[in-house]
């Protein structure tokens, strides 16, 4: 007798000890707790009867056939990576929903014309790499492979090599998935923020996805004793970065309606009393409207140039990542709502300010989102919490949405 198909509840249960640690969950992108995680669902998967495949970053897919030849696949997704102190929802519910929606379809019988594929994309947090949403932006086409290849973490390691890693890397024995044609993309997510739980709503549909940009400043000054070194003659990188922080912060404050995060600084050398030569920082900035996120950089530009001159420092600037709004596409959230209505539950309409894989599928496919609430609207934080009954809805809403889009594409 075969075993019992774990629920979503029980395997998010199984996927939160990976990388757990004193201040949440970190299973960061090809290391040993997120390739286990890898392996977990790909072990669930087959135990179903799904083919596993994995692609060249280690995007991994679960296929279940279609009953109509010639269609190409529905792919519904998320993430089994985490921030580095992570909860145990962000990412992972929407991978187990998938194939426990996937799942569900079988237990009622129910055949869909296109073959469906529980999709676990790769690195979507961004916090070992320096781009977001990487996997997915690379099987969308949006980000050049080779590219990836050469990216190096925060750790120093380059991108191929952690994939050649037998700790973290690609999976044994799982072929590799060529093929990049997709029918359309649905990913279920927790919210990540109040508005389902204020609302007391258990299911939302997703409009669109915020414009967001990731950037990398680099701040080099000059190194000096801390005792001897005259304060009109310094150019300490940290006083210059410390003084873009707050005019990053300024600029998304006068803009509105956008956001803007420092989350990571590095100094250099980092001694306590040695004049910082160098800092490392990330830019994080978001809006619904594009042009606020022009307006911040072009703010920001200013700044440097101000704080160069006073400060005689350099400041560089890279960015990794620049993705415009993404609008969700309104057939799939009719048919995400119908499916919904089906269930006897209501549902609110509403933006995410959080990114998604669904930013990468949302540029090439049909592309829809549902969201489940966070209490709280806490997210990014061990505490991350959705309650069991929703968690449950939400894989049932996610398995009548399939079930509808498949119709809907016919
Ligand atoms: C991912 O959660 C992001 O919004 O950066
Ligand atoms: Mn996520
Ligand atoms: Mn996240």
């Amino acid at each position: 007798m075969s075993a019992r198909t774990l629920n979503v509840v029980e395997r998010l249960d199984a996927l939160r000890v990976l990388g757990a640690h004193e201040h949440g969950i970190d299973r960061a992108l090809l290391t040993p707790p997120e390739r286990a995680a890898r392996a977990l669902v790909a072990s669930w998967a087959r135990a179903s009867g799904f083919a596993v495949m994995q692609d060249r970053v280690s995007n991994l897919f679960a296929r279940r056939e279609g009953g109509r030849t010639g269609r190409k696949p529905i792919l519904i997704g998320s993430h089994l990576d985490t921030v580095p102190t992570g909860g145990a929802y962000d990412g992972a519910y929407g991978v187990v929903a998938a194939l426990c929606a996937l799942e569900l379809l079988d237990a009622r019988g129910i055949r869909t014309a296109h073959p469906l594929e529980a999709v676990a994309w790769a690195g979507e947090e961004g916090s070992r790499f320096p781009l977001g949403a990487l996997g997915s932006s690379v099987f969308a086409g949006l980000s050049d492979e080779a590219a990836v290849m050469t990216m190096i973490g925060d750790d120093g390691v380059a991108f191929a090599d952690a994939l050649a890693s037998p700790e973290g890397g690609l999976l044994d024995d799982v072929p590799i998935r060529e093929e990049r044609d997709v029918a359309a993309y649905l990913e279920l997510h927790v919210e990540q923020g109040p508005v389902l739980d204020e609302l007391g709503l258990s299911l939302g549909i997703v409009t669109a996805i915020a414009a967001q940009r990731r950037l990398r400043a680099t701040v080099v000054g000059r190194s000096g004793h801390a005792g001897t070194v005259p304060m009109s003659l310094r150019s300490d990188a940290l006083c210059a970065a410390a003084d873009l922080v707050l005019a990053f912060e300024s600029a998304a404050r006068e803009t509105g309606d956008a956001v803007a995060t420092v989350g990571r600084m590095i100094v250099e050398p980092n001694g306590t009393n040695v004049i910082p030569n160098r800092v490392t920082f990330s830019l994080d900035l978001r809006s619904p409207d594009e042009r606020r996120l022009d307006a911040i950089e072009s703010y920001l530009n200013d700044a440097i140039a101000r704080v160069q001159a006073q400060r005689s420092v350099r400041v560089e600037i890279e960015a990794f990542e620049r993705r415009s709004a993404t609008a969700m596409t309104p057939a799939l959230r009719e048919a995400i709502a119908r499916a919904i209505d089906a269930l006897g539950e209501r549902h609110a309409d509403l933006p995410s300010g959080a990114g998604h894989d669904a930013m990468s599928l949302g540029k090439i496919v049909p592309a829809a989102m549902i969201f489940v609430p966070s209490i709280g609207g806490s997210s990014h934080v061990a505490e991350e919490r959705t309650a069991e009954r929703d968690l449950l809805l939400g894989v049932e809403a996610l398995a009548g949405a399939i079930v509808e889009v498949d119709r809907a594409l016919d």
